[in-house]
């Protein structure tokens, strides 16, 4: 009944501003689910006893809906958000809920607030579903209460003034996630304890942090974001490295996308004009002992973030054992596999490019 003024798309901050509405869904062991409510965003009410703020009983999703030239909304591969948000559910003994029906509901939330889907290029509607649990007792129990609610936020592009190759620390004293713990799943709780690596980076003048694994060094993921690196092998093929989703490692919609597109390119399902004519695409762990040797050699192409808020993030270099190894970038940042990837990528979500990946949410 009272809409808030939208902000100039210009002025936009990562997750400063939300929009209209929120949708609200309540469980409870004895009732189960109860029916989803879209009302105006507001504060939620909690027990100081809720297990959410005691014990980390959280998670989330991160995603984007985008409005086209002509008008159309979509969201992007929205169903390996919600597939990924039930398995993170299943890791926090947090209730399962059906995701097609979830995905309904936030339709009719963005459909109701798609004016605030700002329409400059680059821009979208970041979509925030978050499941907490809510019941005030301090035991250490599965929850007997939960809510799964859904905020949304306008964003402009993560890099307002072009590719901007961000310089990595690489983190040797924290880990993000550890065999059997919690690294494939977007709980809260990885998040938090990442925030003094990512500190820690800055203070030595870097931008985020690499997260090292292992004696070996093993790379892991850039900040929040997933990681690759494109090296020439001996014999001078391209070959483009992630690592493999080995339960430390977030399963990433961006991630997939990539290595889809990419190996869409490699079968001829699809060319993608500036691509090297021959790839290989490696889903394998890869060290600093690789990085550095590849780098000496002349064979080091270059190294990406990916993810939902900033989709693909080059890297110039990495500041490892008191120096820097340098990156190759490309003329505007990005470099030559990255690039024709991204461009791909882009053209899917606004609209630009026919794809099955977009969901849609509104004509
Ligand atoms: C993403 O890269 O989309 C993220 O996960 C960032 C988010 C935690 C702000």
């Amino acid at each position: 009944m009272s809409p808030k003024e939208l902000p100039p798309s210009k002025n936009l901050v990562f997750g400063r501003t939300f929009s209209d509405h929120m949708l609200r869904i309540r469980w409870t062991e004895a009732t189960g689910w109860q029916a989803p409510s879209i009302e105006p965003f507001a504060t939620i009410n909690l027990s100081p006893g809720a297990t959410v703020l005691h014990y980390a009983q959280s998670l989330f999703e991160g995603m984007k809906a985008y409005r086209h030239d002509n008008g159309t909304v979509t969201m992007f591969r929205p169903d390996m958000n919600m597939k990924r948000m039930n398995t993170s559910a299943q890791r926090l003994a947090l209730p399962a809920f059906d995701g097609n029906a979830l995905l309904e509901c936030i339709k009719e939330l963005i459909s109701l607030d798609r004016q605030w889907i700002p329409k400059e290029p680059g821009h979208s509607l970041y979509i925030r579903p978050t499941l907490i649990g809510t019941n005030g007792t301090l035991g250490v129990a599965p929850p007997s209460e939960a809510l799964l609610f859904v905020i949304t936020s306008p964003v402009g592009p993560y890099y307002p003034r072009g590719f901007k190759p961000v310089p990595l620390h690489g983190t040797t004293e924290y880990i993000r996630a550890a065999p059997g713990g919690t690294g494939a799943y977007k709980l809260a709780a990885n998040y938090a304890p990442g925030v003094v690596a990512q500190k820690s980076a800055a203070k030595q003048g870097y931008a985020q942090n690499l997260w090292l694994h292992g004696p070996e060094h093993w790379l892991t993921e850039v900040g929040t974001m997933n990681l690759f690196a494109v090296i020439k092998d001996k014999d001078g093929i391209t070959e483009l490295i992630t690592p493999p989703l080995d339960g430390m490692i977030l399963p990433g919609v961006t991630r997939d996308s990539v290595l889809a597109l990419a190996r869409n390119h490699v079968s001829g399902v699809k060319r993608l004009e500036g691509l090297p004519d021959v790839i290989r695409v490696s889903e394998r762990p890869i060290n600093m002992g690789e990085i550095i040797q590849s780098s000496k050699e002349g064979r080091l192409i270059e190294l990406f973030g990916t993810g939902t808020a900033a989709v693909v993030t080059p890297v110039d270099k990495i500041g490892y054992n008191g120096g820097d190894v340098i990156i190759p970038t490309g003329k505007d940042g990005m470099g030559p596999v990255s690039k024709p990837l991204w461009t791909e990528l882009v053209g899917i979500q606004t609209g630009d490019i026919q794809s099955d990946w977009n969901y849609v949410v509104a004509q």
